[in-house]
C-alpha cells in the first residue's frame, strides 16, 4: 500500500538518525513545496516541485496537502497516563497554601494515586488510558513512554504495567514502558524503607522481568522518596534484567540524581529544577538526554531548570509533557514547545527538535521515528498552512493541526 502526499508547504525535520545538540539542534532542515511517498506504513521516498508525478505511479493514494506542513509526530518520553482518577482537589489544597511535599507528607500525592489505583479494575484503568493516548494522539503525539508507579505492590505495578503492554498490542502508536516501583513507599513500608526496596529488588523486578513488561526502569530520586544510594542499587539490578535506567531527578531539590543517573548509564535524567553547574558539565559531556518537563515546572509553581544553559553548553535536551494527575495534567507537546519557549527562552527550533528527535532518542525509538528518514514509520503531522515555524509554539492553545498519520494512516 503506497501513498502520496502532495502540495506540501514544508516538509519539515529532515534529520539523520542521531539526537541534536549544539550546534544542529538550533536548525531544522527543511524543504519547500515537496511531496512524500509511504510505502507499507513508513517513509519511502520525498521530493520537491512536481518530481512527485514519477513516484506518484507507485501510489494507491494521493493526498493534497493543500500547502500545509508535514512534519514528524510528536515524540514525549515521560508520562504517567495510567492513574484512575483526577487530582483536582490536592489542586485546591495548593491553592489554599500547602505544597506538594506537604501534600505528600499528609498521605496524598502519588500516595492518594495509589490507594486508588490499587482499587480499580484493570479494563477501566485501560479504558482511560486509552482516551487519553488517543487525546494525544490527535494532538500529535506518535511515540509515547508509560510509567508505572502508582501500584507500588507487585499485583498492583504488574496490573499497571499489563495495562501498558495492551495499549502497546491494540494502538499503533509506538510506546515504551517503565517501571516506577520505586516511585514513593508505599504506606505498608512506610517505617521499613529497607523493606521496600528489598522488595523491589527481590520480587517485583523479576517478575516483571519474566514476563517483559518493562523497557526501563525509573527511580524517583528525591528527599523523602528515594536516595541516590538506593537509585543505584535499583537501576544496576534493574539493569541485570535488560531493564534501562532512568531518573526522576533533581525536581524538588538537588538529590544527586542526574550524577546517579549518569554513572549508571541512564537513557535519560528528567526535571532538573535543582540541575547545578557540575550537573551542566556532566550532561554535556556524555549521552545523557536531559528531558525537561515544563508542565510540572509550571502546574508545581517550582524553580526553572537550567534548560536553556543546558543546550548551550551542549547536552542534548528533549521536552516531554510528564502528563499526570498529580504535577501535569497534561499531554499536549505544542503546549511543552510554547512554554520552552516562554519559559527557558528555547528558539522554536530547538523546542522543535527536542519534542520530535530528541525525544524518540529519550526513550530509544529514534532509529523508528522522530525524523523524515527512509525506513522511519510514518507517524506524521500535517499542519495548517503555516507563516512560520515560530508559529506553532507562538500560536499557544491554537490548534495547528490538520491530520495526524500513524503508520502512513490518517487518524
Ligand atoms: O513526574 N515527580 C514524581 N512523579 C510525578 C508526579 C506524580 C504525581 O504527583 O502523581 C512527576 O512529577
Ligand atoms: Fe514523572
Amino acid at each position: 500500500m503506497a501513498t502520496i502526499i502532495i502540495n506540501i508547504g514544508k516538509l519539515l525535520g529532515l534529520h539523520a538518525n542521531q539526537p541534536l545538540k549544539i550546534p544542529a539542534v538550533n536548525d531544522v532542515a527543511y524543504i519547500d513545496n515537496a511531496w512524500l511517498l509511504i510505502t507499507d506504513g513508513k517513509i519511502k521516498q520525498w521530493g520537491s516541485g512536481t518530481t512527485w508525478q514519477a513516484a506518484a505511479i507507485a501510489a494507491s493514494q494521493i493526498i493534497d496537502a493543500e500547502g500545509g506542513w508535514i512534519m514528524p509526530a510528536f515524540c514525549d518520553s515521560h508520562t504517567h497516563i495510567v492513574f484512575d482518577a483526577w487530582r483536582e482537589k490536592e489542586f485546591e489544597d495548593r491553592i489554599n497554601g500547602l505544597t506538594y511535599q506537604e501534600i505528600f507528607a499528609r498521605g496524598g500525592g502519588i500516595l492518594n494515586s495509589v490507594e486508588r489505583l490499587r482499587k480499580a479494575d484493570e479494563v477501566k484503568l485501560y479504558d482511560d488510558a486509552y482516551q487519553r493516548l488517543y487525546s494525544m494522539m490527535l494532538q500529535g503525539t506518535g511515540a509515547i513512554e508509560i510509567k508505572s508507579g502508582y501500584g507500588l505492590s507487585l499485583e498492583s505495578e504488574l496490573k499497571m504495567l499489563r495495562v501498558i503492554r495492551k495499549l502497546k498490542n491494540q494502538t499503533p502508536v509506538i510506546i515504551k514502558s517503565t517501571f516506577l516501583g520505586a516511585h514513593a513507599v508505599p504506606v505498608e513500608f512506610k517505617n521499613d524503607m529497607a523493606g521496600y526496596i528489598k522488595h523491589i529488588i527481590d520480587d517485583m523486578l523479576p517478575a516483571i522481568a519474566d514476563e517483559g513488561l518493562a523497557d526501563f526502569c525509573d527511580v524517583f530520586c528525591e528527599q523523602d522518596y528515594f536516595t541516590a544510594d538506593d537509585t543505584k542499587l535499583i537501576l544496576e539490578t534493574a539493569a541485570k534484567y535488560g531493564m534501562k535506567p532512568k531518573v526522576h531527578a533533581e525536581q524538588l531539590s538537588h538529590s544527586n540524581g542526574i550524577s546517579t543517573g549518569i554513572n549508571c548509564n541512564a537513557i535519560s535524567v528528567d526535571h532538573l529544577e535543582f540541575c547545578n553547574e557540575a550537573d551542566i558539565d556532566a550532561l554535556s559531556a556524555g549521552n545523557t538526554i536531559a528531558t525537561i518537563l515544563p508542565g510540572a515546572q509550571f502546574f508545581l509553581s517550582l524553580q526553572k531548570p537550567p534548560a536553556r544553559q543546558l543546550i548551550n553548553a551542549g547536552a542534548i535536551v528533549a521536552l516531554a509533557t510528564d502528563y499526570n494527575p498529580g504535577s501535569s495534567p497534561m499531554g499536549n507537546m505544542a503546549l511543552m514547545m510554547s512554554m520552552a519557549c516562554i519559559m527557558y527562552k528555547f528558539t522554536p527550533q530547538q523546542s522543535f527538535n527536542a519534542a520530535t528527535i530528541n525525544g524518540a532518542f529519550a526513550m530509544d525509538v529514534g532509529a523508528s521515528t522522530g525524523s523524515i528518514v527512509e525506513g522511519k514509520c510514518a507517524n506524521l503531522i500535517l499542519t495548517k498552512p503555516l507563516p512560520s515555524l515560530a508559529f506553532i509554539p507562538y500560536a499557544v492553545g491554537h490548534t495547528f493541526i490538520e491530520s495526524v498519520f500513524i503508520n502512513g494512516i490518517k487518524q
